[in-house]
């Protein structure tokens, strides 16, 4: 079942971070998927403060990123790792143990895709999943063409999504070329899907995800095979659903 609800960014970050925040009252070792990028940032800083105001006790609350980046050292500022650290785990005084995110080491890429989806397993599976969306309807680092069975896995990311991720590095072509990411399938495994997307330059993949064809060259329509995804968008974002 997909629920769509159209809402002014700022009420739908607070209502995503208030529905958390009641998640964890009432299971305390909820486990969370967490998404990097611009769109789940207000939600986090959100979260930042009714965390505070609410006195929730987080510390037993788990988290999963969606993906990492591959190759770059360790400690870069732009590695999902540090971003999460960032806009996440330090804001909401979490530990670092308390939230893995895919190893993009090199060295030991072989088996990081296998030991990730243990870990999602072993946790008892995670409980909400944020998600962004990708201009191209990609979800995690899932590019159109990624099979619908994916699980976590090394993709090439394309030339359209290192363009758009070029903002956050002094230049693209320093944008890395590899990704770990959650599978299609590891994100439809989580209990509840929500999805973020704001502003214009989504609409397109908004109208895609939620009445388009299930297809894996739109992989965000594979949230329709869900029994519960809740879609929260803006008015720009919902322009083209008809
Ligand atoms: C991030 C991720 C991506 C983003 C998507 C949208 O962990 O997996 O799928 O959610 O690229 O990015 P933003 O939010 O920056 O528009």
């Amino acid at each position: 079942m997909m629920e769509v609800l159209i809402l002014p960014q700022d009420v739908a970050a607070e209502l995503v971070a208030r529905h958390i925040l009641t998640l964890i009252q009432h299971k305390p070792d909820a486990v969370l998927g967490l998404a990097t990028g611009s769109t789940p940032l207000p939600v986090y800083r959100a979260l930042e403060r009714l965390i505070a105001e609410w006195e929730v006790d987080t510390s037993r609350v788990r988290g999963f990123a969606l993906d990492e980046y591959v190759g770059l050292p360790e400690g870069h500022p732009q590695s999902y790792r540090a971003v999460i650290t960032r806009e996440v785990i330090e804001p909401l005084r979490l530990t670092p143990s308390q939230i893995r995110v895919p190893n993009g080491a090199t060295e030991t890429i072989k088996d990081a895709p296998a030991e990730y989806e243990a870990e999602i397993a072993a946790s008892g599976g995670v409980d909400l999943q944020l998600l962004g969306l990708g201009g191209n309807g990609h979800i995690g680092f899932n590019e159109p063409g990624s099979s619908l069975g994916s699980s976590t896995r090394v993709k090439t990311l394309t030339a359209q999504t290192r363009h758009d991720n070029a903002r956050f590095f002094p230049s693209e072509d320093e944008v890395p070329r590899h990704c770990i990411t959650q599978g299609v399938s590891t994100i439809l495994k989580a209990r509840h899907l929500v999805l973020l997307a704001f502003g214009e330059s989504k609409a397109q993949a908004v109208a895609a995800a939620v009445e388009g064809p299930i297809s894996a060259s739109n992989p965000a329509s594979a949230l329709q095979l869900h029994p519960h995804t809740t879609v929260l968008v803006d008015e720009a974002a919902a322009r083209h659903l008809s």
